[in-house]
């Protein structure tokens, strides 16, 4: 019988993936202080395009560098010159070695920007971040006039890939990034036309999309990453999502990628935040107890024709089969096994059952302290400090040529903060 997991996908707009697994988007802090793509992170790609993925997902890349999600972020916020051209093209060029897709995560972090970069973030309004600990700034509003602009660059940014040899573009509009902040009531307190109704909310995205459609043509693969919700009280629900999938699909995205959570909720990564998860109406499966986001996908499907990603918790074939086949799903994006695996879409193809689940080993805390874990303060940083063991693993692939999975926690965390430092360091010269 044929793989379920080994056939092309054919987009609206024309263009053919080969197989149905993707890399997720993960953040790699490879680029310049300056956000300019550099050998390493070409060197990354090509061992993903190595890997067998039918497309590669880049880490977000932002469009203002005053708002990265991480020192060490990619930055195209104009039109590049020279010495970005070719730095963007080399990174295309070895993402795309293996004939997959390559597409760029065009983003822009708001409110999520980190306090070291920039402590008055501009956001939908001066809503704080509700995370203790001190590491993000008080936000303010942004004019009408700076969110046009913002939609401006996501065109800009994806001119400048397309004609860099990346094969697609994915706006970012999910994790409580800038476009998830104007979706979420929370977040977007706004009483202009980019506030209230969630058709003024949705304002900024499907702008963005109308503006990338525009710069990239209608032949090119143009993508959303959604949330299926917040999980928040008083959030962006799933009712929301569904709305937003059928503008989406009108706006002639080619596909939606399906996840949930920001950093108040991580249920991106299927970790619960400091308040409790607000549970969304959507018909339970077993098999959502391994992908997160699966359900969404099947509900979600009933509503759009458009190709759906789903990305979370995938580590199990028979599930990502599973998923494929009862028609949830159209790609499965595999994202943490691949900081470390970076072949995993290979070894599935060749029979592997089941992906590492390295997440499940790591904790901040050794097991004596771990009821320190119940203080907000110490369970953010832990969340964060995981996070930090995945950027260690990208570094160590690049710079020493293989991963270190046996690396703590802590020592990856002491690792990434020197690392950020230095390029913290390097913004300002
Ligand atoms: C190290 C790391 C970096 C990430 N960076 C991004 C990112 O830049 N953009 C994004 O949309 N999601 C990002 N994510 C989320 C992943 O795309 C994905 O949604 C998440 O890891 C769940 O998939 P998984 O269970 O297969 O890891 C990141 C996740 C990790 C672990």
């Amino acid at each position: 019988m044929s793989d379920p997991l080994n056939q092309s996908l054919t987009l609206p707009c024309g263009a053919v993936i080969n197989n149905r697994l993707a890399k997720a988007a993960m953040t790699e802090g490879l680029a310049t202080p300056k956000g300019v793509p550099t050998p390493e992170l070409a060197r990354l790609y090509g061992l993903w395009s190595d890997g067998g993925a039918g497309m590669l997902l880049s880490g977000n890349i932002q469009v203002d560098a005053d708002h990265l999600e991480r020192p060490g972020n990619v930055v195209i916020d104009r039109e590049p010159d020279e010495a970005m051209r070719k730095a963007l093209a080399a990174w295309a060029q070895a993402a795309t070695r293996n004939g997959n897709h390559f597409w760029a995560q065009i983003s822009h972090a708001g409110r999520q920007t980190q306090k070291n970069v920039n402590p008055h973030p501009k956001a939908p309004s001066a809503v704080k971040l509700g995370l203790p600990g001190g590491q993000f700034g008080d936000p303010v509003a942004l004019t009408v006039a700076e969110i046009e602009e913002i939609v401006r660059r996501f065109g800009v940014c994806a001119a400048a890939v397309k004609e860099a040899g990346f094969t697609g573009v994915q706006v970012h509009a999910a994790h409580g990034y800038l476009l998830s902040q104007f979706l979420s009531p929370r977040s977007n307190q706004r009483t202009d036309q980019y506030g209230g109704e969630l058709a003024n909310r949705a304002r900024p995205l499907l702008e963005a999309v109308a503006t990338v459609r525009a710069a990239v043509g209608p032949d090119f693969p143009v993508a959303v990453k959604l949330n299926s919700a917040d999980f928040q009280k008083g959030g962006f629900d799933f009712e929301d999502s569904l709305r937003v999938a059928e503008w989406l699909e009108q706006a002639g995205v080619d596909l939606i990628e399906i996840s949930g959570g920001t950093y108040e909720q991580p249920k991106l990564l299927g970790v619960e935040g400091l308040e409790a998860v607000e549970q969304q109406n959507v018909a339970a499966s077993t098999v959502a107890r391994e992908a997160y986001f699966v359900d969404f996908a099947l509900a979600m499907q009933k509503k759009v024709a458009i190709p759906l990603m789903v990305t979370g918790g995938f580590r199990r074939r028979d599930v990502m089969e599973q998923a494929i086949t009862s028609g949830g799903a159209d790609l499965v994006g595999i994202g943490r096994p691949m900081c470390v695996m970076t072949d995993a879409p290979a070894q599935l193809f060749k029979g592997l059952q089941e992906l590492p689940r390295y997440e499940a080993q790591l904790s901040l805390l050794p097991p004596w302290l771990s009821f320190l874990g119940k203080i907000k303060t110490v369970k953010t940083m832990a969340t964060f400090a995981t996070q930090y063991w995945f950027y260690a693993q990208l570094d160590c692939l690049v710079k020493k040529g293989h991963a270190e999975p046996g690396m703590s926690v802590f020592a990856a965390t002491r690792k990434l903060m020197a690392l950020q430092n230095q390029l913290l360091k390097g913004r300002g010269a």
